[in-house]
């Protein structure tokens, strides 16, 4: 089965709400391409204003985090309800950098894919090992354990509608992609375990992103391989460069 590309950006907290309109105004005419599914996503405060901006366009507007409570006295967090009401559709859930600086576990990663999947949000769901983890020859046991955490208790149809994205985190923001075989090989893994935890139409099914340094040199190659169905993009995602990573063909 053919899938669908997905190439999101993940402005992190870059951008105000009027910086976050004019740089969405000068990719919009970047980053046209129907053969690919296209998502900026966005600091919170930044999502009214751009869910406005993009609208007649092909770019959807996703979410960077969000709480796995339905609302009540939690300072500071975003309800899902709140994003859909604001026309989210998508959610980056367990970054490396929400893991690794806020202290966020696969536990807590799994109640918001569940959270997710219950508003009808497209989650998508980061792993990632480090250095020391590559260097100890664990990288495959260690994503393989995310992954099997962050799907727990998610029937095969939602599975099926899932985002992973793989960010080495050793690749994130040091200029260091993982080579394209690299990246294959952690990728298939990952399908793997998908279709041991569910089958193969799951399998098939569920689209699987590579990030860390991604840049309009490095996308071909990258998107080229078997496994793996568009990007979640960091700092390039902040440039016209993006629209070179959207149309990599
Ligand atoms: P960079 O593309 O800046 O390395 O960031 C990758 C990333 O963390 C995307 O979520």
């Amino acid at each position: 089965m053919a899938r669908r590309m997905i190439i999101a950006g993940n402005w992190k907290m870059n951008k105000t709400p009027s910086e976050a309109v004019a740089l969405i105004k000068e990719l919009i005419p970047l980053v046209k391409n129907d053969a690919v599914d296209v998502v900026f996503c966005v600091p919170a405060i930044d999502i009214i204003p751009a869910v406005e901006a993009v609208k007649g366009t092909n770019i959807k507007i996703g979410a960077e985090n969000m709480y796995f409570e339905e609302s009540g006295a939690y300072t500071g967090e975003i309800a899902p309800n709140m994003l859909v009401d604001a026309g989210v559709s998508h959610v980056i859930l367990g970054h490396s950098e929400r893991r690794g600086y806020f202290g966020e576990t696969d536990l807590d990663i799994n109640k918001k894919v569940k959270k997710a999947f219950e508003h009808d949000l497209t989650p998508i769901i980061c792993c990632g090992e480090s250095l020391e983890q590559r260097e100890q020859g664990i990288t495959i046991d260690w994503i393989r354990q995310q992954i099997k955490i962050a799907f727990l208790d998610i029937t095969a149809d939602q599975a099926k509608a899932a985002v992973i994205a793989y960010e080495p985190i050793w690749a994130i923001g040091t200029g260091k992609t993982a080579t394209s075989d690299q990246a294959q090989e952690v990728c298939g893994a990952i399908r793997d375990c998908i279709r041991e935890i569910y089958d193969e139409a799951t399998a098939d099914a569920i689209r699987i992103q590579y990030g860390g340094s991604v840049n309009a040199k490095t996308a071909p190659d990258l998107f080229a391989k078997p496994d793996i169905d568009g990007g979640l993009v960091g700092g390039a995602s902040l440039k016209a460069e993006f629209g070179d990573i959207v149309n990599y063909e």
